[in-house]
């Protein structure tokens, strides 16, 4: 298997995209990381999109993104593993490269939610149709059944769960592209609607339009391209029960576990190596237990450590630096790849005022449904 690396990127604003259609927005991350990494003519291509016949009435995507992109020809493919559909369609660049068949494959995402009167009963698709959809129950309901379990195990308080989309909200100030890019207080998230108890609208991700892209290459050739390649060091992919109802213990969610095990293993590496990690945090509960999935705190222990500042910039560790998906947004064939770009530029010395100092490896997670599916890459500074 060869090295591979990130040679360029690109990304549309997130947030809410009248003026743009779903080919438009692929179109411009596509074509900012090509003019980024250099490159006129691609080999191949992956676009993510978790459901973009339900959102737009829009499918065959490959044809459509090869078009507007302006690379007719080249194999292009559709990836859909839910709200996990964007670092699918990077591990599938990246497997695509690393085996020897292509050299120059472009991996992105792409979601346009704001077009259908209620989004949020799209993204239940993801979840299971017979068990839980068609009884009522969307996402919010799902994690909030999660948080509720978490809460009377662990004596988590609603005040320290708060803290964390407090505490992403602030990163996504430095986040030009970022959908909320302003600071909420403890007051904002108490007082926000409830959607579903214990979760109120300041805990959920928000719907979004946007979409994000990559140049892969075989690590050999990325200094042709660029000065500031990264390498992906590490991939892995789980999946998971996909009714809530199926996990062994709310708690848990064993496809993230599995995937990051499986990342460091090919990484060689361990959680201290990890300066910091953009994860799922779909809902504000999620980011809690994947940090934990993830090996950066014990059991029970991450939603205290995150209240008490362990989350961000001079704690353990750096915990979503773009503001994650709850401040940067969720659009959610897009998010995967959006979380690898910021990966990126943490580890090219490119993220501006929300840089983390001398970070050597990154990490992403990116999940589907109520961890259905999960993806987690490993990045290293060269
Ligand atoms: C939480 C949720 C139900 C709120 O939807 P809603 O009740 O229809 O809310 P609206 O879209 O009407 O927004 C109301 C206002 O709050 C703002 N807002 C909405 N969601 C927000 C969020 N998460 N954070 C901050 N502000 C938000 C909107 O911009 C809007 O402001 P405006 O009135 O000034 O325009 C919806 O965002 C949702 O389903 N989120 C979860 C998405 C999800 O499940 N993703 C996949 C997870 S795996």
């Amino acid at each position: 298997m060869r090295d591979v690396a990130i040679i360029g990127v690109g990304m549309t604003k997130f947030g809410e995209l009248w003026e743009q259609s779903i080919r438009d927005l692929f179109a411009e991350a596509a074509i900012k990381a090509m003019d980024d990494a250099g490159v006129k003519k691609i080999d191949s291509f992956y676009v993510g999109a978790m459901s973009s016949g339900l959102y737009t009435y829009q499918e065959h995507l490959s044809s459509l993104m090869a078009d507007y992109m302006g690379q007719i020809g080249v194999p292009g493919l559709h990836v859909e593993s839910a709200c996990a559909s964007g670092g699918s369609a990077v591990r599938s660049a990246f497997i695509e490269v690393a085996s020897g068949m292509s050299d120059i494959v472009l991996a992105g995402g792409v979601e346009k939610m704001w077009d259908v009167e209620d989004g949020t009963i799209v993204l239940a698709t993801a979840s299971d149709q017979e068990y839980e959809a068609y009884n009522g129950v969307t996402f919010p309901g799902l994690y909030a059944m999660m948080a509720r379990v978490y809460m009377e195990k662990y004596g988590l308080t609603r005040e320290e769960l708060a803290q964390v989309p407090i505490k992403n909200h602030k990163h996504s100030v430095n986040n030009p592209n970022a959908q909320y890019p302003f600071e909420i207080s403890l007051n904002d998230v108490l007082r926000s609607s409830m959607v579903a108890d214990p979760l109120r609208l300041m805990d959920c991700s928000p719907i979004t339009d946007g979409a994000a892209a990559l140049i892969l290459c075989p690590l050999d050739r990325a200094k042709e391209f660029t000065d500031k390649p990264v390498r992906i060091r590490g991939v892995g992919a789980a999946t998971g029960p996909i009714a809530l109802h199926d996990h062994k213990d709310l708690t848990r969610l064993e496809a993230v576990k599995l995937a990051a095990d499986r990342a460091y293993k090919m990484a060689g590496l361990s959680p201290a190596d990890i300066s910091f990690v953009e994860v799922h945090d779909c809902f504000s509960i999620a980011e809690i237990i994947v940090a934990e999935e993830l090996g950066f705190f014990e059991y029970g222990t991450a939603g205290k450590a995150i209240a008490e500042g362990q989350g961000t910039y001079g704690g353990k560790i750096v915990i979503n630096p773009s503001g994650g998906l709850k401040a940067k947004g969720h659009p959610v064939g897009a998010t995967g790849a959006a979380q690898v770009i910021e990966a990126y530029y943490q580890l090219s010395g490119k993220a501006g005022a929300r840089q983390v100092p001398d970070a050597k490896f990154g990490m992403t997670q990116n999940m589907g449904g109520s961890g259905g599916s999960c993806i987690v890459h490993i990045l290293e500074a060269l």
